[in-house]
Formats: C-alpha cells, sequence, structure tokens
C-alpha cells in the first residue's frame, strides 16, 4: 500500500510530491503544521488539531480559509486512498510560493501539504525501560504555542541529545524553568501529583496532554498546572512525556541521574493504561469518524 502525499489538490506517491522552491516554507520556514494519528482508520481528536492549527494559522497572519477549503474532507480521502489502519497523518500550510522577499506580498495562495504514513511504534523496549534524555538551554523563540515548521532549535537539541547517547531532550530557561521537549510535553509526579509547565505562549498546547488531564481525572490524580522548576524535575518521583507520536512515554534517566528508582513508575503506567483504553475506544478514537 502506498504512502501517500496531497499537494493542493494533487494526491500521488509521497516520493513524488513537489512544491516550489520559492514555497516560503522552503525559504523560510514560514507555515504551519499538524501532526494527528489514526487509529484504525478513524482520525484520533482531530477536533482538537483542527482548532489548534486554526489558532497556528492566526498566530502568524496566515489566512487560510478554513471554511472554504477544510482540510476534514482531505483527510478522510487520505485515509480512504491508503488503507492504512493506523496511520500518521502530517498537515503543512505555507504561506505559499512567491519571488524571495522577507515582506510577504498581498494576497498568497497558502501551499496544502498532507502525508499519509503508516503510524510509526515505538520500540516495546523503549516503552518498557523509559527515556533517557537531557537538559538544554532554550534556545526556542517566545511563541512557542505557535506549530510552527521553523524547528531548527528543536532538531539541533534533539541531534545534541543522540550525540549523547539520549533519547531526548528538555528545554530549560535560564532562570531554570522547565518548558517541553523537542517534540513532546513533559509532566512531573510528586506525592501522587500530576504536574505540568504552564499552558502559556512558551510551549506548545500538546493534544495529548489535554486529553492525559482527562485520564488522570478518571483516575482521581489531582492535576495542577504551575511553573516546574529543573529542581522540581530532578527531584520527581515519575516524568514522563506526552505527544500524539509517542503517547505517554516514561522518562527514567536525566542528565544522567536516574528518576525515582530508575524505572517506569506506577503512575505513569496507570495513565498510559487509561489513555490506550480510551484512545483505541469508539467514544474516545472517534472524534470525526472517516468513512472506510
Ligand atoms: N510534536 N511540544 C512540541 C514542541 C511538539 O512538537 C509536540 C508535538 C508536542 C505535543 O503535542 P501533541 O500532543 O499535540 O502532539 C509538544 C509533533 C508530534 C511533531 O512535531 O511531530
Amino acid at each position: 500500500m502506498p504512502e501517500i502525499a496531497y499537494v493542493n489538490g494533487v494526491w500521488g506517491p509521497v516520493a513524488e510530491a513537489k512544491v516550489s522552491i520559492e514555497d516560503r516554507g522552503f525559504q523560510f520556514g514560514d507555515g504551519i503544521y499538524e501532526v494527528i494519528v489514526a487509529y484504525d482508520g478513524r482520525p484520533f481528536l482531530l477536533d482538537r488539531h483542527i482548532e489548534r492549527f486554526r489558532h497556528s494559522a492566526e498566530g502568524i497572519q496566515l489566512h487560510y480559509d478554513f471554511a472554504a477549503r477544510p482540510v476534514e474532507p482531505i483527510i478522510r480521502e487520505g485515509l480512504r486512498r491508503c488503507g492504512f489502519p493506523d496511520v500518521m497523518i502530517y498537515i503543512q500550510i505555507t504561506r505559499g510560493a512567491a519571488p524571495r522577499s522577507h515582506l510577504p506580498p498581498v494576497g498568497m495562495t497558502p501551499t496544502v501539504v498532507m502525508t499519509f504514513k503508516p503510524l510509526p511504534r515505538l520500540p516495546e523496549s523503549l516503552r518498557e525501560r523509559g527515556a533517557k534524555v537531557m537538559t538544554v538551554a532554550e534556545t526556542r523563540w517566545a511563541n512557542c504555542y505557535i506549530k510552527a515548521i521553523t524547528l531548527l532549535p528543536n532538531t539541533l537539541a534533539k541531534t545534541e541529545a543522540a550525540e549523547g547517547g539520549y533519547d531526548d531532550a528538555i528545554f530549560v530557561t535560564a532562570e531554570g524553568e522547565v518548558r517541553e521537549c523537542t517534540s513532546s510535553n513533559v509532566f512531573i509526579i510528586h506525592d501522587g501529583h500530576l504536574m505540568f509547565p504552564p499552558r502559556n505562549e512558551s510551549v506548545l498546547h500538546g493534544i495529548t496532554q489535554s486529553f492525559i488531564m482527562e485520564c488522570a481525572e478518571a483516575v482521581d490524580m489531582p492535576i495542577r498546572e504551575q511553573q516546574v522548576m529543573l529542581k522540581d524535575l530532578r527531584g520527581a518521583d515519575e516524568v514522563f512525556l506526552s505527544s500524539t507520536l509517542q503517547e505517554v512515554l516514561g522518562i527514567t534517566l536525566i542528565d544522567g541521574k536516574p528518576v525515582g528508582d530508575g524505572r517506569v513508575g506506577p503512575w505513569t503506567k496507570k495513565l498510559y493504561a487509561e489513555f490506550v483504553a480510551r484512545s483505541r475506544n469508539a467514544r474516545g478514537a472517534v472524534a470525526v469518524a472517516a468513512p472506510r
């Protein structure tokens, strides 16, 4: 079955999909994106992803008419065409193509790109042992709530982590405030309380993060959205990360030192079990059901 791409109304194999070299996404990183999963052919939490997409578009004044060019039918068509049960859907909208100029011309036509690929699964061994992460200096811009395609600090931090033998990196400010990982949010657990950094403009407001809050309520776990400092991170009983692709992944080593007893903790396991149960059942997964 093919990995397929959609570019401004044209469908084809991913390897053959093309955009202009004058696209502002290519030249300026001037665009926004979403990563959505479909479980068993159904997009998971689609409405929340579309809502955040609109918010990101507003954040960079990218004038995409979501009413006139809705993305949901394209997603449904892509799911039908690719035929994979569990799918990783990537959507990117850039400001469009124009001769290079820092000031974007008025009235550009945005470029819409989507790809549909089989959902990559984390190795069970990684889930079992938990991720090893390092902390890195927060070098990103002030508007990380916008899911912008300008991800150079994120990719550099991820590379630095990999070179140091780590699975990922957590951005921490000069003042010691914990922000998030390179492509996921961070949670800490202390005395059975779940805590995560404020959902302000400095972090992406994770869709998985919001879903985990619902899972935590379901298992009677108190939740606190509050400033998390490096010392809180290091002294936590448990730490985990969350994202659309990684779901809930325990973190067991930070900067070479074990978190708690160095194993994925009981609360993390409990939340992940709740996450799996809710995301794979009809109610959780069918935010908008896709015809198969
Ligand atoms: N990244 N923080 C950052 C910086 C992210 O890039 C992501 C997601 C998250 C988690 O958001 P969500 O739960 O909505 O996936 C947090 C996607 C998966 C990516 O870039 O591939």
